[in-house]
């Protein structure tokens, strides 16, 4: 399955970003500390490309912290980018981002220089409710309607700092299909965009993987976690849907019922702390997105440079 979502004001928002990104000394990037490969925008890199960049992972709470620790290890590893964690609990999170922004532009600050930051990070990611606690009050929009749009604000982080909003915004085409099941797993991509049980049965196999003894324990499945483990994903929503009760007439388990519970219960961090990813299995993924897309777009370029195949009424006239 491929999950594709971009509705039109997406490319206002881009445009948008384009144009501000002009006067900026520092990025933040907003990521799901969940799925950090997955949730980063490639339009952002193009539309950035050389400002320093600070990557916030958010909503480490629902977040497996040892995972986290290799994220921030990978990012604070690359030139002109730092990372830290954060999540909502946090009730004065504007020293630590002016911290950081302040290492990645020295040479800004003061009234005459102030250091003006910009934010970005898809929808859902918790942009809001990070601005509306810097704000200190009710003023950026929240709640898990993908794309939600807004006005771009700026919010004061210091006397000589200053942070300007964006819109969430997600990309035309994700190359990496697992990136798209992750996004639509964490509540990134609007309902419409993909499969309530796919989204489910990819969730059940990368958790069977990664953290069986989770799955183990919230469902109460039968048998020793090794059997989860070795457990086809459908046969783990199967078991997880009689166990929970969400059963059609006839005593079928309705797998619709089965994959939204599952999805819900990962969303509200009720699975446990889950990153669905680390850095090393993203890379791969990416790699192979990277390879699929190039051999799709070559296989276009043929196709659009071959001769017009004859039509059926056209051999025949031809006999
Ligand atoms: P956005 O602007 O990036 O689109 O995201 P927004 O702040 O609207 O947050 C999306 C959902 O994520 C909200 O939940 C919000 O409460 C939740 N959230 C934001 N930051 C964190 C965090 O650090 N940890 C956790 N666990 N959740 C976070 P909601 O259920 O959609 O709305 P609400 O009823 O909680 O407001």
């Amino acid at each position: 399955m491929s999950i594709q979502w971009f509705p039109g004001h997406m490319h206002l928002t881009r445009k948008a970003i384009a144009e501000r990104v002009k006067t900026i000394d520092v990025v933040i990037e907003m990521l799901d500390a969940r799925l950090p490969g997955s949730s980063a925008n490639p339009l952002l890199n193009e539309l950035t490309a050389r400002k320093p960049s600070l990557k916030v992972l958010n909503k480490q709470d629902l977040a497996d912290p040892a995972r986290t620790a290799l994220w921030l290890a990978h990012y604070n590893a690359q030139t002109l980018t730092r990372a830290i964690g954060l999540d909502a609990s946090h009730t004065a999170p504007a020293r630590a981002l002016v911290d950081a922004c302040r290492e990645l532009a020295p040479l800004r600050g003061g009234m005459v220089k102030p250091l003006r930051v910009l934010i970005c990070g898809i929808p859902n990611v918790g942009k809001s409710t990070l601005i509306n606690t810097l704000m200190g009050r009710k003023a950026a929009r929240t709640g898990d309607e993908a794309g939600v749009t807004r006005m771009e604000q700026r919010v004061a982080l210091a006397d000589d700092c200053y942070l300007f909003d964006t819109p969430g915004m997600l990309w035309p085409r994700i190359i990496v299909e697992q990136s798209g099941l992750n996004l639509a797993a964490s509540g990134a991509v609007g309902r419409n965009a993909y499969d309530d049980e796919e989204v489910a049965l990819a969730l059940l196999d990368t958790l069977r993987q990664a953290y069986p003894d989770r799955l183990h324990e919230r469902y109460r499945l039968e048998g020793p976690v090794e059997s989860v483990e070795q457990a086809p994903a459908e046969e783990l929503l199967e078991a997880i849907g009689r166990r929970r009760g969400a059963l059609a007439a006839g005593g079928q388990v309705n797998l619709q019922k089965a994959a939204e519970l599952v999805i819900a219960d990962f969303r509200a961090g009720h699975t446990g702390r889950i990153t669905l990813e680390t850095p090393q299995e993203f890379a791969v993924w990416l790699a192979e997105g990277r390879r699929a897309d190039a051999e799709r777009a070559e296989r276009k370029a043929v196709r659009a440079t071959a001769p017009p195949r004859a039509t059926t009424r056209a051999r025949t006239r031809a006999r």
